[in-house]
């Protein structure tokens, strides 16, 4: 949510942070803003719209060679998309400016005393009563670093933000709460960002700030200290992929090559934790003693949007596998309601980014009524990796399409080898536990299969794409399938869909259906099936547009369908990581179909960091 990044060192500064700047586009993309230090004097950029605007209208690079500089891709929470609510903001000198990723909850409070004391405001974001904070108190302090200690004590909320003045032409000051920073080091010269994506092409060296840190970035040198000027020493992190992974490639869309490659990070999360000769798994992460997990009597998952749904699928496969009882929760409700968290309970959070707000409010309120909290998540050295008492990355690598994608089955992979090994511990046989480690081993190949109806699966979205609603069906592990599903629709198509157990729909919603409405239903060979068959001779006798995702060799399902994908049979509890690739490719070609910014969804951004 809001991507920002800093550079100072000897070369151009503006390219650097504009380029940057575009591989945070996925954070946040309503308006953008650069300040540099040119000719000794503070030059601000900034445009409503995407980054390509301000680039636009950017001078070129020889007229503006300053060396050091900062910048801001917005995703608004306080003020309108609008060029004079865009970052960065000034003081009243325009001499000091500011970037910001995050929420000031007390601004209110602080814009009012600022005011007495004279400060100007143009903007109604939260943000500009930091920059105006900061300059009062340089007036009383020694230093920039101090000023924004103390400005910094009294802002209450959440920020990554990055200082540049030109009173100060030799340094950047980075401060961190809630909002992650990342330094990056090179050879004279210093990298400042809320992600390494945007940083990784110039260095794979970086520390990353923890709460309340500080850093002084200078061109040959960094310091970090607390808010108190306590100074503290950072590992230097190698970041152990490269630039290729964050390009799209071949692929029209970060999306679609997301999809095409998780027949790879399917594998990637499994790899290394298999034991097929005793058929169960092995997570280092968990860091608890068999005899501790044996003991678990309940777990709690916590997350948002397409992890949450990934944690319902962990419901019914730990649920049927080990049989311990789960509770899925969104993080948003988890952290207010005062939730009850017994002993012998194991509190998971699951999140991509590893950054998502409520994620991390919840799992800080589990931990507070003394709970052991581990995290599933995908970015090394997020927060919630760092915050959680311990977990497992799943290794999907990084995920630039703001619809998640390869990173949900690698979660539901995850979540599977939890099932494993906690059920192995229980009433899952030697026998049993191979027969879903070797399936397991299957899973990237029938993806392979799938991927390839790709050309089939644009021709149904081709048949569908002018629709207004969609109504997805799946049941028992299949019916989170089908609310992952509806979400990618809405969330890249902006077609109304949604998700609904395939018995729950004769409730109400079959009240929505005719011959306008596309119905896409999981019905795949399970236990279940004559029942869901049932349901969809309901859907159809309403003249429903059945779309169905069906079990290889089910001609009697594509009977009564206007579409059949066919995809490998595989065990039940899998189920779920081969359903889901249809409905993903299926989202993916009906938006591009219908012109729109796929990677780029209006309103949304990859990691939602404020509440
Ligand atoms: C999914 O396509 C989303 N854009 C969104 O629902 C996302 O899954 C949610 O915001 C949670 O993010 P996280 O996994 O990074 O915590």
């Amino acid at each position: 949510m809001c991507g920002i990044v800093g550079y100072i060192g000897k070369r151009n500064a503006l390219p650097i942070v504009i380029e940057a700047l575009k591989r945070l586009e996925y954070r946040g993309y309503d308006s953008s803003g650069t300040a540099l230090i040119n000719d000794g004097k503070l030059a601000v950029y900034k445009k409503q719209g995407k980054i390509i605007e301000l680039e636009r209208s950017l001078p070129e690079p020889s007229k503006c060679a300053g060396n050091m500089a900062i910048a801001h891709t917005r995703w608004a929470t306080h003020g309108e998309a609008t060029e004079i609510n865009a970052h960065p903001h000034l003081d009243c000198s325009g001499e000091l400016a500011i970037v910001h990723n995050g929420i000031i909850e007390n601004y209110q409070l602080l814009k009012e005393q600022l005011v007495k004391l004279g400060h100007k405001f143009v903007s109604q974001t939260d943000t500009e009563i930091v920059v105006h904070l900061i300059e009062q108190f340089r007036k009383s302090e020694a230093s920039l670093a101090d000023a924004v200690r103390e400005a910094m004590k009294r802002v209450e909320g959440t920020y990554g933000l990055v200082v540049i003045s030109q009173n100060d032409p030799d340094q950047l000051i980075a401060v961190r709460k809630g909002s992650p920073i990342v330094i990056g080091i090179g050879d004279q010269e210093h990298f400042i960002a809320s992600d390494v994506s945007a940083i990784v092409i110039h260095t794979k060296r970086v520390i990353y700030l923890s709460d309340n840190e500080l850093c002084i970035v200078r061109e040959d040198s960094y310091e970090v200290s607390n808010l108190d000027k306590k100074p503290v020493e950072h590992t230097v992190s190698e970041v152990d992929w490269d630039i290729s992974a964050i390009e799209k490639g071949e692929f029209k869309h970060f999306m679609l090559k997301e999809i095409f490659e998780q027949p790879i990070t399917i594998g990637n999360a499994f790899r290394g934790r298999i034991n097929e000769l005793i058929g169960t798994s092995r997570l280092g992460g968990l860091n608890q003693p068999s005899s501790e997990l044996r003991k678990i009597k309940q777990i709690h998952l916590i997350a948002c949007g397409t992890s949450y749904h990934a944690g319902l699928i962990g419901k019914y496969i730990i649920e049927d596998m080990a049989r311990i009882p789960v509770q899925v929760e969104y993080a948003s409700e988890y952290r207010y309601r005062n939730p009850i968290i017994p002993d012998d309970t194991l509190v998971f959070v699951i999140s991509q980014s590893g950054e998502t707000a409520d994620t991390l409010a919840a799992l800080r309120e589990a931990k507070a009524k003394g709970a052991t909290v581990l995290g599933i998540t995908n970015v090394v050295g997020s927060s919630i990796a760092r915050e959680s008492n311990g977990g497992t990355y799943i290794h999907a690598g990084s995920e630039i399409g703001v619809a998640s994608t390869k990173a949900f089955t690698s979660q539901v992979t995850i979540l599977t080898l939890l099932a494993i090994l906690l059920g192995r511990m229980r009433s899952l046989s030697t026998v049993q536990g191979m027969d879903y480690i070797k399936e397991l081993e299957r899973i990237p190949g029938k993806v392979e299969e799938i991927l390839a109806m790709n050309d089939k699966i644009r021709s149904i979205a081709e048949s569908i794409k002018d629709s207004t609603n969609a109504l997805y069906l799946g049941r028992g592990v299949n019916f989170p399938v089908a609310l992952e599903g509806a979400l990618k629709l809405k969330e890249i198509s902006y077609i109304h869909a949604e998700g609904y157990p395939s018995a729950e729909m004769k409730h109400g919603p079959i009240a929505l259906i005719d011959e306008s409405m596309p119905v896409v239903a999981i019905a795949t060979s399970d236990p279940l099936y004559d029942k869901v068959y049932s349901n969809l001779q309901e859907v159809r006798a309403r003249k429903a547009r059945l779309i169905t995702i069906a079990t290889q060799g089910d001609t009697r399902l594509a009977a009564i369908s206007e579409h059949t994908i066919f995809i490998p049979d595989t065990l039940n509890n899998l189920q779920p990581l081969l359903a889901v690739i249809p409905l993903q490719l299926l989202a993916y070609h009906v938006a591009d179909l219908r012109g729109l910014d796929v990677d780029q969804p209006r309103n949304l951004a990859k990691s939602v960091t404020v509440e």
